[in-house]
C-alpha cells in the first residue's frame, strides 16, 4: 500500500548499480503461511559506479527479517536501518557475503506478486518488482547474477519442486519432507527467478537443435488437465524451429519447463528454463477451447520461448526500457504466427487490436512513449503501447532496412550485447550500424507519445501523365508533450489501373519502375512525384499497415468499393471494406440523430459484399474478416466524441439489414462450410469455422424462429467450443426462448472447467441485451464467481466494462458504480487488477457531460480511496488531472 506520497521514478535518474551481486544462493522452506527463505549472496562494490556511500540498500517488502549477517557475523541493530520498502545496511566492505532469513505468507498474498498460493501449488511471479517480496535484494534488471535454489517441502502435498536451469541434487528429511536443488548456469535479473511447488503432472517431449543439441520439454499442469497440453507442446517446437530458421538462435539449457497455473495477473512469464502460464494460455482440447484460444495459445508460447534470447540473455538495463524486450519479442511472435497461419489475417487481426485499444491509449490521459520518461508504479507500463505499438517500432525498422538488413541488424545484436542489460538506443544502434544507415530522426517513435496523422492528396496530370502525392503529417498533443516533431515514417504504396491491375511505381527521380515503393517521409509536408502513368490511377496506401499512423484520405464509395475488388495487398483491401461500412454506419448514425431520413444503407457496400460471397477463396477466414464490419470499438475511435448508443444503433441496423439483404447468400455460405466438426484444430478447419460463424451472426439478426433453431441446432449438436460457445452468443444475444435452458445446461455440462466456465460469465457479461447490468449484479452472487481469480474476474467485471459499451455506459450510471466498487474492493486484494480495470474509465472526457460527470464522481471515489495502492492511485490521479 502506498506511503503519504508516492514517488515518481524518472529515466533521466538513471545511475548505475552501486553494488553488483555475482551469486545468490536461495532455500525455500515452504510453508502455507510461514515460508523461510534463506538467502546467500556474493557481494563486491561496482567499480564503475562513481558513489562512495559505502552503505548497501536493499530492497524488500511484507518480509519480516529474521536475521541478517555479513561474512558470518551476524549484524546488530545498529548495523542497519529497516524501514518499509528497504533494508540499509551500514558501512559494508568491498567484497562480502550476505546472508539474510526472512519470513513470508504465501497464503495471504492475494496480489498475485512474489511467492503465492494459486489453487493450492506454490508459485512465483517475480516481474517487474516482485523479488523484492521474496527476500531483500538489488532488484533491479542491470543486475545479473547466477542463481541456485533449494526448494524443502512437503512431499505429499509437493511432490514437484522446480525452479530455474537444472536439477542437481534432491534428498529427503524427516517430517515427510523432501528437497531438490536447482542450478541456472546463465546471469540473470533477479524478475527471472521462478519456483513452483505442486502436485502436478506432466507431458514430455524432446527437440534437436539444428546444431544437434537434445533438449528435453516439459509441460507440467493439474493432473485432470493432463489431457489438454498437447497444442502447447507442438506450438512450443514450432516456435523452436522457427527461431532456429529466422533468427539462428537455439535454446541453451538442456531442459525447457511450462507450468500452467489458475491465478496470473497476466498472459505468462518468460522466467529463464520455467516459464509460467497462465492457464488459460496453454489448456486446449478442441471440446474445450476455442480456434481464437488454440492461436493465442501459439502466439503466447512462442512470445516466451522467444525472450530466452530478446529479453533474457540480453535484458533491458531499467523498466524505463521495457520495450526493448517487449516490443521486439511481440514482433517476433507476430511473424511467428503470420508464417503458421495467415499473414493477412494475422496482420488485420494485429493492426484491429492496436488500432481498437493502443491508439484509444496513445489518445487518452495515460499517453506515453513505448519508452516512458517517469512513472509512478512500473506495472502501469505493461501496456498496449509498449508491447503492441513497441512491436510496430520494430517492424518499421525492417521495413525501412529490409528483411536482410533487418536479420544483419539482429546478428549484430546478440552478438554485441549477450549476457548485457541495455537499452532501446544500443538495439536501434545495432540496426544502423548492421545497415550503415542513419535511423536518428527514426529514435523520436521512442520517445513522442501519440498516434500521428497523416493526411494525404494526390492529383493526376494526364497531359504529363504524372501523379503527385502530397503528404502532411502531425500529432496530437500529449501529457507533458504539447508540441510533436515530425517523425520518420515508412508509408509503403502502389499504384492500381483502372481494370484492377498493379501499375508500375517510378519517382521522378528513379531509374526504374517497381511493382510497390516504401516512401520515407520525414517532414510535416511532403510531396512525391510519380511518373509514366498512362491513366488515372487508384493509390493503395499503408500497404500491410506499414506505420502505426491514421490515414486521412478523402476516398468515394466507389473508390472504396473498387479497392474491396481488386486491391492487391490483403490488408489495403480489407481496410477499404472497413472504411466503406464506415462511412455507411456513420450516415446511420446521423440519421438516428438528426433524423435524417435518407436510407443509410449503401447499394456499393450491399454489392460489394454480395460479390466477394460469390467468388472462391483459398483463405476463407480473410473472406470471414472481409465481411466483418467494424467494431463498435473501432467505431468509437474514430470519432473525438463518443455516442454509445448511436454507435450500437447504427451497427445494428446496418448490420440487420445485410443481413436481410443477403440472408441466401449468409444461408448458402453458412450451409456450405457448416460440417460435423470434430473439432481438430488446423488453418482449414478453423478458416471453415470462423466463416460459418460469421455468417450465423449475420443471420441472428432476422430473429425469426428459422433462424433460432439454426443457432440451437448449431450449439446442441457441437463437438467443438468455437461452434457451441458461437451458437450459445446468438442465443444469449437475441430472444429465443431456450435462452435461461441452454445457459444452464452448458453451466452443467463445464462447470468442472474453469476456463469453459470463464467463458459461460464473459457471454452473459457481453450480453447487448436489456437487463444485462441485472444479470451481472446476480452472476457475483454466484458461488462460481471469485474476486481473488484474474481470470474470472476479467471475465465478468472486465468483460463487461470493456466489451459491453451499451449497458457499460447505460445512462443512469450503474454501470459505473458498479465498476467503482470492483476497483475499491479489488485495491486491495489486487491492486494490479484494480488498475488495470481502471482503463474502462481512462476515456472520461470523450462522453457527454452526463455520463462525464458520473465517471468522475466514481474516479473522485477511487482516486479517495482509503490506503489506494500506487497503481490505482496513478491511474486515477491521471486520469483527473
Ligand atoms: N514479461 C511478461 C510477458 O510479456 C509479462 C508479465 C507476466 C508481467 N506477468 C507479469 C508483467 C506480471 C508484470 C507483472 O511475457
Ligand atoms: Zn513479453
Amino acid at each position: 500500500m502506498r506511503d503519504a506520497n508516492p514517488t515518481t521514478v524518472y529515466l533521466k535518474d538513471y545511475k548505475p548499480p552501486e553494488f553488483l551481486i555475482d551469486s545468490v544462493d536461495l532455500e525455500f522452506e515452504l510453508e502455507e503461511e510461514n515460508t523461510t527463505v534463506r538467502s546467500t549472496l556474493i557481494i563486491r562494490k561496482n567499480s564503475t559506479s562513481h558513489q562512495i556511500t559505502g552503505s548497501l540498500e536493499l530492497s524488500g517488502e511484507e518480509l519480516v527479517l529474521i536475521s541478517v549477517s555479513i561474512d558470518g557475523r551476524e549484524l546488530m541493530a545498529e548495523d542497519y536501518v529497516l524501514s518499509k520498502e528497504t533494508l540499509l545496511i551500514l558501512n559494508v566492505p568491498e567484497k562480502f557475503q550476505l546472508e539474510t532469513i526472512v519470513r513470508i505468507n504465501p497464503k495471504q498474498n492475494t496480489a498475485l506478486e512474489g511467492l503465492y498460493l494459486s489453487n493450492g501449488m506454490f508459485c512465483t511471479q517475480c516481474e517487474a518488482e516482485g523479488f523484492r517480496k521474496i527476500t531483500y535484494f538489488l532488484d533491479r534488471p542491470d543486475v545479473m547474477a547466477r542463481f541456485t535454489t533449494r526448494v524443502i517441502a512437503d512431499q505429499s502435498k509437493y511432490p514437484v519442486l522446480l525452479s530455474n536451469g537444472n536439477p542437481i541434487d534432491r534428498g529427503k528429511i524427516g517430517n515427510n519432507r523432501h528437497w531438490v536443488k536447482w542450478e541456472d548456469p546463465f546471469k540473470k535479473p533477479c524478475y527471472l527467478f521462478a519456483l513452483i511447488a505442486g502436485n502436478l503432472e506432466f507431458i514430455e517431449d524432446t527437440h534437436t537443435t539444428s546444431s544437434g543439441r537434445d533438449i528435453d520439454l516439459h509441460i507440467y499442469v493439474e493432473k485432470h488437465d493432463i489431457d489438454k497440453c498437447d497444442h502447447a507442446m507442438r506450438s512450443l517446437k514450432k516456435a523452436m524451429v522457427w527461431d532456429e530458421e529466422v533468427y539462428g538462435r537455439e535454446y541453451d539449457l538442456d531442459l525447457y519447463m511450462i507450468v500452467a497455473v489458475s491465478h496470473f495477473n497476466m498472459g505468462a512469464m518468460e522466467n529463464k528454463g520455467l516459464n509460467i502460464f497462465n492457464s488459460k494460455f496453454v489448456l486446449a482440447r478442441p471440446d474445450t477451447a476455442t480456434d481464437t484460444d488454440y492461436e493465442y495459445i501459439e502466439g503466447v508460447i512462442a512470445h516466451e520461448y522467444f525472450h530466452n534470447w530478446t529479453g533474457n540473455r540480453i535484458t533491458c538495463r531499467d523498466w524505463f526500457q521495457l520495450s526493448l524486450k517487449e516490443g521486439f519479442t511481440v514482433f517476433r511472435d507476430q511473424e511467428f504466427s503470420a508464417d503458421m497461419t495467415s499473414r493477412g489475417v494475422k496482420r488485420i487481426d494485429d493492426v484491429n487490436t492496436l488500432r481498437t485499444r493502443q491508439f484509444a491509449e496513445d489518445g487518452g490521459p495515460m499517453a506515453h512513449p513505448i519508452r516512458p520518461d517517469s512513472y509512478i508504479e512500473i506495472n502501469n507500463f505493461y501496456t498496449l503501447t509498449v508491447y503492441e505499438k513497441g512491436a510496430e517500432v520494430v517492424r518499421m525498422i525492417q521495413t525501412l532496412v529490409g528483411r536482410k538488413g533487418f536479420r544483419k541488424g539482429s546478428d549484430l545484436y546478440f552478438e554485441r550485447f549477450d549476457g548485457q542489460a541495455i537499452t532501446t538506443d544500443d538495439f536501434v544502434k545495432c540496426m544502423e550500424d548492421a545497415n550503415q544507415t542513419d535511423l536518428s530522426q527514426f529514435r523520436l517513435w521512442y520517445s513522442q507519445a501519440g498516434t500521428p496523422e497523416i493526411r494525404v492528396t494526390t492529383l493526376y496530370d494526364a497531359a504529363t501523365q504524372t501523379l503527385t502525392l502530397k503528404t502532411e503529417q502531425s500529432c496530437p498533443a500529449t501529457p507533458k508533450q504539447p508540441h510533436k516533431k515530425p517523425l520518420h515514417i515508412p508509408l509503403t504504396m502502389g499504384l492500381l489501373t483502372a481494370d484492377g491491375k498493379q501499375a508500375p511505381v517510378q519517382l521522378e527521380d528513379e531509374t526504374k519502375a517497381v511493382p510497390e515503393k516504401t516512401l520515407e517521409l520525414t517532414e510535416a509536408r511532403q510531396q512525391f512525384h510519380f511518373i509514366n502513368i498512362a491513366d488515372k490511377p487508384v493509390v493503395s496506401l499503408l500497404r500491410d499497415f506499414s506505420a502505426p499512423v491514421k490515414l486521412i484520405i478523402d476516398r468515394s464509395p466507389q473508390e472504396l468499393a473498387f479497392l474491396i475488388s481488386h486491391d492487391t495487398n490483403a490488408f489495403c483491401r480489407w481496410e477499404a471494406g472497413q472504411l466503406l461500412a464506415c462511412q455507411v454506419i456513420t450516415g446511420e448514425m446521423e440519421r438516428i440523430l438528426n433524423g435524417n431520413s435518407n436510407d443509410a444503407l449503401n447499394i456499393q457496400l450491399l454489392s460489394a459484399l454480395r460479390h466477394l460471397m460469390s467468388q472462391t477463396w483459398d483463405d476463407i477466414q480473410y473472406l470471414a474478416l472481409l465481411l466483418n464490419l467494424p467494431s463498435e470499438a473501432y467505431l468509437s475511435e474514430i470519432r473525438e466524441t463518443i455516442d454509445p448508443d448511436a454507435i450500437h444503433q447504427a451497427r445494428q441496423g446496418i448490420k440487420q439489414q445485410l443481413a436481410e439483404n443477403l440472408q441466401t447468400d449468409f444461408n448458402a455460405l453458412y450451409q456450405h462450410y457448416h460440417e460435423d466438426e470434430s473439432g481438430s484444430y488446423n488453418n482449414k478447419t478453423a478458416g471453415r469455422r470462423r466463416l460459418k460463424n460469421t455468417c450465423l451472426n449475420y443471420l441472428k439478426e432476422l430473429n425469426t424462429k428459422a433462424v433460432y433453431e439454426l443457432c440451437n441446432q448449431q450449439f446442441l449438436n457441437a463437438h467443438n467450443m468455437t461452434d457451441q460457445i458461437a451458437a450459445l452468443s446468438t442465443i444469449v444475444n437475441s430472444d429465443n426462448p431456450e435462452k435461461a435452458e441452454y445457459l444452464n445446461q452448458f453451466y452443467k455440462q463445464w462447470q468442472d472447467e474453469p476456463l469453459v466456465i470463464d467463458k459461460w460469465f464473459s457471454i452473459q457479461a457481453t450480453s447487448h441485451m436489456p437487463g444485462t447490468m441485472d444479470v451481472v449484479n446476480k452472476l457475483l452472487g454466484h458461488s462460481a464467481f471469485d474476486l481473488k481469480n484474474p481470470n474470472r474476474v476479467r471475465s465478468l467485471v472486465g468483460a463487461f466494462a470493456q466489451a459491453n459499451p451499451v449497458h457499460f455506459h447505460a445512462t443512469n450510471g450503474q454501470g459505473y458504480e458498479f465498476l467503482g466498487s470492483h476497483i475499491a474492493a479489488l485495491n486491495t486484494i489486487n491492486p494490479q487488477i484494480a488498475s488495470r480495470l481502471l482503463g474502462s474509465f481512462t476515456q472520461w472526457r470523450r462522453y457527454d457531460e452526463n455520463r462525464q460527470h458520473k465517471m468522475k464522481i466514481q474516479l473522485e471515489k477511487i482516486a479517495a480511496t482509503p490506503d489506494v495502492s500506487k497503481d490505482v492511485y496513478e491511474v486515477a490521479t491521471k486520469c483527473l488531472a
